[in-house]
């Protein structure tokens, strides 16, 4: 089993659930991403941070699916904002991970207090204008980046990756990614195994459906309209986390996970985040 192909606003498609590696990384991690590919997983999310491109560039490059079946996601780390910065750091992500284009490429954090987002996405249009990344996006943009964005270059990103869990919907977060045609896509969307999937309201759910807790909260993702990735080391758990294209919720499922929402952030706050 894949998962369905969701359209981009440049045209291209990018897999509706994919597969997390933050953390996967050593000897091991290049047969267990191998695994998760065999096991029907298209979409790799790495990032220079993770410290793991060559382990995930091997698993696709020993794979037998070839490689326009798959579909590569790097992320450019704060420290390389800037122009040529962000030109010389998609070369070190492609060395290290042994490609020659990536599929997706995201600015990780926008960075306001160092302030050269806009200068870094000009660079990713030259990017995907030579062809060394097809589609370009962002991760943890609010509104107001993503509209300075579209105010100084005319173009808006393919994906804006962002934290969202049932504890952090980000109602306002995907209207305005809709509003610019963006797809959102869920980071730390089991809630990094918090208490989220313990909760009565997910377990519950997950009961009167036959499924498992991780399956409700990544059918409620789909079901809102988010591209969830979640991160599993565990073969039984992965194959299951893409086993969600056949039920739904209904209405009195999505109203009970709703009363999750807390707003609490497992991550960094967009506002003040830098990693350098
Ligand atoms: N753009 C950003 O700033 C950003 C930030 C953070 C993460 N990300 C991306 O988002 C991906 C996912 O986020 P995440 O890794 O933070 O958290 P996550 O996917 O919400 O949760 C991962 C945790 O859940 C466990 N788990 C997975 N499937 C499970 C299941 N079916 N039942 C029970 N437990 C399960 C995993 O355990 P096991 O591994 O032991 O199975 C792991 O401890 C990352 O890997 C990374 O690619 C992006």
């Amino acid at each position: 089993m894949t998962a369905p192909l969701l359209k981009l606003n440049d045209g291209r498609q990018m897999p509706a659930l994919g597969y997390g590696t933050y953390k996967i990384r050593g000897p091991e991690a290049p047969a267990l991403i191998g695994q998760a590919i065999d096991s029907g997983y298209r979409l790799l999310d790495t990032a220079t941070r993770y410290d793991n491109e060559v382990e995930v560039g091997e698993a696709v490059r020993a794979s037998s699916v070839p490689r326009d079946e798959l579909f590569v996601t790097s992320k450019l780390p704060g420290a390389d904002h800037g122009y040529d910065e962000a030109l010389r750091s998609l070369e070190g992500s492609l060395d290290r991970l042994g490609l020659d284009r990536l599929d997706l490429f995201l600015i990780h954090w926008p960075q306001p207090p160092i302030d050269k987002y806009v200068e870094t996405w000009k660079a990713f249009l030259r990017m995907r204008e030579e062809g060394t990344v097809s589609s370009i996006g962002v991760s943890n943009f609010l509104p107001e980046h993503l509209d300075r964005l579209v105010e100084e270059t005319g173009v808006a990103p393919a994906v804006n990756q962002v934290e969202l869990h049932p504890f952090l919907p980000q109602r306002e977060q995907r209207a305005a990614d809709a509003r610019h045609g963006t797809v959102t896509q869920s980071w730390t969307p089991l809630g990094r195994r918090t208490e989220l999937l313990e909760r009565p309201e997910i377990t519950e759910t997950a009961e009167k459906h036959g499924r498992t807790p991780a399956q409700v909260v990544l059918r409620w993702h789909l079901d809102v309209g988010a591209a969830p990735i979640p991160k599993s080391a565990t073969p039984e758990r992965f194959r299951s986390n893409l086993d969600v294209f056949d039920f739904q919720l209904d209405a009195d499922d999505l109203d009970r996970i709703a009363t999750l929402e807390n707003g609490h952030r497992i991550g960094g706050d967009p506002v003040d985040e830098v990693q350098l």
